[in-house]
């Protein structure tokens, strides 16, 4: 079972980046639990803070892996670009945010690429992209 992480802008921050919102370990350090968690899951991870190199990925993995686990950052709330390549993909994606982006301003209530996933877990922290492995696996 191959499933891509696939993280956008500013979550190479994580650990450092607003930790009151978004908590105080790398997504380095947490891939490493998450990859002990789940031995029989191919688990790959992948950020860009660039929207261009998001599709690319996503259109790269797309065909080929069993499931995505898509956290857009900030391109959720108004990428259509993104939309488009993950309704043009195959492959199934999870869509996961650290943070209740319900709880947060009025701009982060929309989810522009949401529509087109399987699902949307939000506001777990860290814990969503563990869920949404499970999820996958159990699929
Ligand atoms: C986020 C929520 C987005 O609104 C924000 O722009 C992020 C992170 C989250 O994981 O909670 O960068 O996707």
């Amino acid at each position: 079972m191959k499933i891509a992480i696939i993280n956008g802008p500013n979550l190479n921050l994580l650990g450092k980046r607003e930790p009151e919102i978004y908590g105080k370990i790398s997504f380095e350090q947490y891939f490493d639990q998450l990859k002990a968690a789940f031995p029989q899951a191919d688990l790959v991870y992948y950020q860009s803070n660039v929207e261009g190199e998001l599709i690319n990925k996503l259109q790269e993995v797309g065909f080929e892996y069993d499931g995505i686990i898509f956290n857009g950052g900030a391109y959720t709330h108004y990428s259509y670009a993104i939309r488009d390549a993950i309704a043009g993909i195959q492959t199934p994606v999870v869509e996961v945010h650290i943070s209740n982006v319900y709880a947060r301003e009025e701009f982060r209530h929309k989810s522009i690429t949401g529509g087109k996933a399987v699902g949307v877990i939000t506001g777990l922290g860290m814990k969503g992209y563990d869920l949404a492995v499970r999820y996958l696996l159990e699929r």
